[in-house]
């Protein structure tokens, strides 16, 4: 692959189109990009986890996770919330306009190795967004794998990402996907209940099957004990971290969790590993 001489230099990209998936104060909105230069868009790949540091000129760069799988396309997608200066200021960029991205960094999620496992993915809020490019890499090569389930829940129906997309998964009869929110609202005919309740109601088997789980910290706790509770193993169940980060490389100790860093050792990590490191759920 093409990279600049020094790892610090990002490539130039534009966006192609933005869309807000979520409204308010803390709004997620989402970015196709693609590189400007045609040998690194021919020669980039990445692989679902991994993420990237995305900036703008002049303010700043943020680790994102990429939120597309490279089976959809030459392009790359991130969905990001807004919460300080860099992401306020990708917040102002509109389809024609420039970022900067560096990376892939990081470890991906074992794909090759789940093959003939039944993949079950976990979401809450923004954390869909890691665990998207999975989804999207089992459908497309669905032969593969013993079966998808998707459950992904958040507050309101307008807090849910990629909502029209899952809601046409639901309604696929050959998929499942189990969408929730927390309250009852008019017009929503999916689940309403906390994500690890939904869990416990669609009652997966943990025989031959892999479950990921991504999102705020305390449904994660609560998913892990109740996946624990439908019998699945430690090695079983994988996760992401998102620890602060500054250089994305494993140079300046900025986001180091025990004797790891999450920037390369990380994000994804399974959870019989993260067991040993307290700091993790700190
Ligand atoms: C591996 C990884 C993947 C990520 N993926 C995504 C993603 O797909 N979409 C997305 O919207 N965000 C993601 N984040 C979080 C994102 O990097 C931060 O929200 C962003 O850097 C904040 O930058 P800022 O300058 O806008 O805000 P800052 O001014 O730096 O901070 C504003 C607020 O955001 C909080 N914050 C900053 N960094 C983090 C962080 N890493 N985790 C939690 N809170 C933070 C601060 O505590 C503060 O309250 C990811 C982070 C990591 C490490
Ligand atoms: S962000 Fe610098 S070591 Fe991980």
């Amino acid at each position: 692959m093409k990279t600049n001489e020094n790892p610090y230099i990002p490539f130039h990209a534009t966006v192609e189109d933005t869309w807000f998936e979520t409204g308010g104060e803390r709004a997620i909105k989402t970015f196709k990009v693609v590189f400007d230069d045609e040998e690194v868009r021919k020669n980039w790949s990445h692989r679902p986890g991994q993420c990237a540091m995305i900036g703008v000129l002049g303010v700043g760069e943020s680790m994102i996770s990429i939120s597309c799988s490279p089976t959809e396309g030459d392009f790359l997608r991130f969905s990001v919330m807004r919460m300080g200066k860099v992401t306020q200021a990708l917040h102002q960029l509109e389809a024609g306009d420039k970022m900067t991205v560096r990376g892939p960094y990081g470890n991906s999620f074992p794909l090759e190795e789940w093959e003939g496992k039944h993949v079950l993915t976990i979401g809450g809020g923004i954390g869909q967004a890691p665990m998207r490019p999975v989804v999207e890499y089992v459908k497309a090569n669905y032969e593969k794998y013993g079966g998808l389930t998707m459950i992904y829940g958040a507050r309101t129906s307008g807090d849910l990402c990629f909502k029209e997309e899952f809601e046409d998964m639901a309604r696929d009869d050959e998929l499942s996907c189990h969408l929730t929110i927390d309250i009852e609202e008019e017009q929503w005919d999916h689940n309403v209940g906390f994500v690890p309740q939904v869990l416990m109601d669609v009652n997966p088997s943990p025989e031959n099957a892999i479950a990921v789980t991504c999102g705020p910290p305390i449904m994660i706790r609560f998913v892990l004990e109740n996946l624990k509770k439908l019998g699945f193993e430690d090695d079983q169940i994988y996760t992401t971290l998102e620890n602060r980060m500054k250089c994305g490389i494993g140079k300046c100790g900025r986001c180091n969790a025990g004797n790891m860093y999450v920037c390369k050792d990380g994000p994804v990590f399974n959870y019989a590993t993260l067991k040993e490191i307290p700091e993790a759920f700190a």
